[in-house]
């Protein structure tokens, strides 16, 4: 599809008032977006492992205007206490979606979200935050116009997502996403995500993802600015080459259930995406002591046990520790008698592959 599909112009008869509420997932890259071109193109394809248990839960209410004004008009909560801060980011979101859902001007909205997982615990909440907003909005749309398709639903939601924040966009469906054109996969887009189109072997299905805290702050370099920083760097080029060729390497991994060409292709994504932030220009690093205290840990014991865990990485301190489900007790005991000490307050969150968003 094209971005003038999504352009809502049809007549219709709009709700006085009403609401929706949907509660969307994170999740992890295992091949990374990391540059793109201005609003939201990715550079590279990517795949994530949709998660379970990180969550955001948005209920959006909605009011018709009883003026003629023409400017957004929201209010946002977080757990039902006014959110100024929270602002910014989301009027820009809205700004950005105008076009595509030009509805929203006749509305006031009060958006009132929660995380299931620790709000300051420095894992992302845009992928799920966003993606519950998008979703909230298309059931907005959906009651203008009863007419949509579910698939057309899903694939706007994901368009709107990407425009907020660009891994948002992987967060609607189950187990396994794909983002950006390659041509391995017809129906993959730059503008949107698909459910991964191929076969995914069952172990990947009941993954686990245990996600250490090891640096609850703020992230020193946001996410966009580091992929602003791929414009002009020297590995650039070739980066998003790899990205390409990694993403048909995963697909047969995916398919074959290797798990140990995963964790190989998996960890190199992860340092890679490093590398690069250590090598941009200002260079900065984002991995702390413990960060790489816990990939040494996890590599040694991969070795002496042949458990095929292995770590990822996202733009920040923590480490995903990703492992199948038969291996579970034992990598769990590790990570409690072995790991769980390199984390902030000894805190992780366990987490597993999921099943995507759900409206409520
Ligand atoms: C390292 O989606 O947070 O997690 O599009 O600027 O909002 P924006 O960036 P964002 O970047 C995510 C980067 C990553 C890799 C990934 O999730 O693919």
């Amino acid at each position: 599809m094209k971005k003038e599909d999504f352009i809502y112009n049809n007549n219709f008869v709009a709700p006085l008032s009403g609401s929706s509420h949907w509660e969307s997932p994170s999740n992890i890259a295992l091949v990374k977006y990391w540059g793109k071109s201005d609003l939201q193109i990715p550079k590279n394809t990517s795949i994530s492992f949709t998660l379970s248990k990180c969550l955001t839960n948005t209920k959006f209410d909605f009011v018709k205007k009883t003026n003629n004004s023409k400017l957004i008009d929201f209010e946002i909560y977080y757990n039902d206490n006014l959110k100024e801060d929270f602002k910014p980011k989301i009027q820009s979101f809205l700004e950005r979606i105008v076009t595509y859902c030009p509805y929203i001007l006749n509305y006031k909205f009060k958006i009132n979200t929660i995380n299931t997982f620790p709000h300051s615990s420095g894992i992302a909440s845009s992928a799920s935050g966003i993606s519950a907003l998008a979703l909230c909005i298309m059931s907005l749309e959906k009651l203008i116009n009863p007419k949509i398709t579910d698939e057309y639903f899903y694939t706007k939601a994901s368009f709107l997502a990407r425009l907020g924040s660009g891994s948002a966009c992987r967060s609607l469906k189950g187990s396994v996403n794909l983002w950006g054109a390659h041509s391995s996969f017809n129906s993959s887009s730059n503008l949107y995500s698909i459910n991964f189109p191929y076969e995914v072997n069952d172990i990947f299905k009941t993954y686990h993802d245990a996600v250490l805290l090891v640096d609850k702050g703020i992230k020193t370099v946001s996410s966009t600015a580091g992929h602003n920083l791929m414009n002009n760097h020297p590995f650039g080029e070739k980066r998003f080459q790899i990205a390409q060729e990694n993403t048909d390497k995963l697909s047969t991994i995916l398919k074959n259930g290797d798990t140990n060409e995963f964790v190989k292709l998996v960890e190199n994504e992860a340092l890679m995406l490093h590398g690069l932030m250590m090598t941009s220009d200002p260079s900065y690093i984002l991995i702390k002591p413990n960060t790489l205290r816990i990939i040494e840990s996890i590599r040694e014991f991969r070795f002496k046990n042949d458990i095929p865990v292995c770590f990822t990485l996202d733009a920040g301190a923590n480490v995903h520790v990703l492992f199948p489900d038969k291996y579970s007790d034992k990598v769990y005991n590790f990570i409690e008698t072995k790991l769980k000490v390199y984390c902030e307050s000894n805190s992780y969150i366990k987490d597993c592959v999921g099943f995507g968003a759900k409206q409520l």
